[in-house]
């Protein structure tokens, strides 16, 4: 298998410009098929402007992000996901007023593939593939401890459940790369630690590739294989955990300063 095929996610030369900043500047990294990679760094790193760049939000200054082997640089938002890239987001966002299993449920929809009259007359197809959907739901809250909460109003979730909520919303969307910004942000030790074997869990079961953007140190050490220091919209390192825990430039920039407590 050639290097190329090897990685499910090619970013090179990366740059995204606001006015006169430089908010990424020459990023360069890679995702292996099947890994899962850190990429850290202080408050305005640009570490979610990369997460908005690899998902189509923001236009790529310069620079190129390749998925899968094929360019998806100059993509709409919505095909990058088609081709199965999905994220989560820094601040939640789920529909706060529906269930647990409503948020699901939606989200599962859009991979349906039925046409709207057939919706409309609930014709068999329609009834088979919301079957099918509901199943699925149903079964990606099982995989995430979230079952016996199918009726609850996602706004009246723990905190904690509602970060799961959102990882379970992105793999409806059948990803292959999964993009997490700060998941346990807000979370205690031991919600951290349950968060850290799902994702896991779930790569492995769905074999997933991740990227996952944290400032819980002992959760990116423990988790990834490869982790992307970024400072000032700059790479500063990239390695193993052992490799970045011992690098100089690492700990003066980040990892010597207390850690946030939690995301924004
Ligand atoms: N839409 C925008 N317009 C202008 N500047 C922006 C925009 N989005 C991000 N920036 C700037 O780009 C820089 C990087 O921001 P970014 O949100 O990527 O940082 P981050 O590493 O995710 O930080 P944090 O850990 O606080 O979430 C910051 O200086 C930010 O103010
Ligand atoms: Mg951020």
């Amino acid at each position: 298998m050639s290097q190329e095929n090897e990685n499910i996610l090619e970013v090179q030369g990366l740059t995204k410009r606001f006015g006169g900043l430089a908010a990424v500047s020459e990023v360069d990294f890679k995702v292996r098929k099947g890994g899962i990679i850190g990429l850290i760094g202080p408050n305005g790193a640009g570490k979610t402007t990369i997460f908005n760049l690899v998902t189509g939000v923001y236009k790529v200054s310069e620079g190129t992000v390749n998925f899968e082997g094929k360019s998806i640089t100059d993509l709409e938002p919505y095909s990058i996901a088609d081709m199965g890239v999905t994220r989560t987001f820094q601040n939640i966002r789920l529909f706060k007023n529906l269930s647990v299993f409503d948020n699901v449920f939606t989200a599962c929809h859009l991979s349906a593939t039925y046409s709207l009259p057939e919706a409309i007359l609930r014709l068999p197809r329609f009834r088979r593939e919301e079957k099918l959907l509901k199943e699925k739901a149903q079964g990606l809250l099982e995989i995430v401890g979230l079952q016996d909460r199918a009726d609850v109003v996602a706004s009246n979730l723990p905190y904690g459940l509602q970060r799961r909520l959102e990882i379970v919303r992105a793999l409806a969307l059948d990803p292959r790369l999964l993009l997490l910004d700060e998941p346990a942000a807000g979370m205690n030790p031991d919600e951290t630690e349950q968060l850290m074997r799902l994702i896991a869990d779930v790569r492995d079961r769905f074999k997933l590739s991740v990227l996952v953007i944290e400032h819980h140190m002992d959760l990116v050490m423990r988790l990834c294989e490869r982790i992307v220091v970024l400072n000032f919209g700059i790479k500063l390192a990239e390695g193993s955990p052992d490799d970045i825990r011992g690098d100089a430039r690492v700990v003066e920039a980040y990892l010597g300063a207390p850690a946030p407590a939690g995301g924004k």
